[in-house]
């Protein structure tokens, strides 16, 4: 498996990761930020992804977001083909993309927001830590992206204080990297109760 920083010659797998991308979602039943290819192809264009392959075939991506004048930059559009999932492969190109993240913007703050357990997993292990959106970019550009997203009614009613996504940012000012393990059980029982809240779904 190749972990590369993708470049334009890799133009030919843009529709396979937004096809990836919008089925996973799809299986998973929540909300995600629409991507095109030629969104995807600005971020190979500028260096600004990584893309895992096995000889020819795609396996999986992750590219880089730079908001509020590079003061944040965003680690997004995580996608690890099917037939590649449980092997580590998303730790190891959130572990790339990361490195990537900090040597080309070595002041900002990295941040994300997921509904995903696996990320949440990967991201504290990283050295990121759970927020409130208050602390991530207030650049309306990103909150943009969640238009597409089908959970988007909820972030609106809040105004923006919330939704079933959880911020989680990394301060390279605080250097310390937890060695603990993030407790799953923790994440996924905030998961529930903001379902419950939100989609006022019965989780028992
Ligand atoms: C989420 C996704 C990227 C995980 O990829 P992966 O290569 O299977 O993940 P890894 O094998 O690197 O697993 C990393 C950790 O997450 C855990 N994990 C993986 N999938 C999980 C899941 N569905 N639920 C809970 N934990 C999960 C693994 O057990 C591992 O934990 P460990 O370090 O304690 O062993 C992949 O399933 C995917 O592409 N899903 C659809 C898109 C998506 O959800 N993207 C994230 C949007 S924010």
């Amino acid at each position: 498996m190749d972990i590369v920083i993708a470049n334009e010659s890799h133009f030919k797998y843009a529709q396979i990761i937004c096809d990836t991308i919008a089925k996973s979602a799809q299986v998973r039943g929540t909300g995600i930020a629409k991507r095109t290819p030629e969104y995807i192809n600005k971020k190979l264009s500028n260096g600004n992804a990584v893309i895992a392959l096995e000889g020819d075939k795609f396996a999986g991506f992750c590219y880089i977001e730079v908001w509020g004048h590079e003061k944040y930059v965003a680690n997004s559009g995580l996608i690890v083909h099917p037939d590649y999932r449980n092997q580590g492969l998303a730790k190891k190109i959130k572990n790339e993309i990361f490195k990537l993240s900090t040597s080309k913007f070595p002041d900002a703050k990295i941040f994300g927001i997921t509904t995903g357990l696996a990320v949440m997993k990967i991201n504290y292990e990283l050295g990121y830590k759970p927020v409130t959106f208050s602390e991530l970019t207030d650049d309306p550009e990103f909150w943009k992206g969640c238009q597409t997203c089908k959970n988007f009614d909820v972030l609106t009613r809040t105004e923006q204080k919330m939704c079933l996504c959880t911020g989680m940012l990394y301060d390279p000012k605080v250097k310390a990297k937890s060695t603990k393990k993030p407790n799953s059980k923790v994440y996924q029982k905030l998961k529930s109760l903001k379902e419950s809240i939100f989609l006022k779904k019965n989780t028992k």
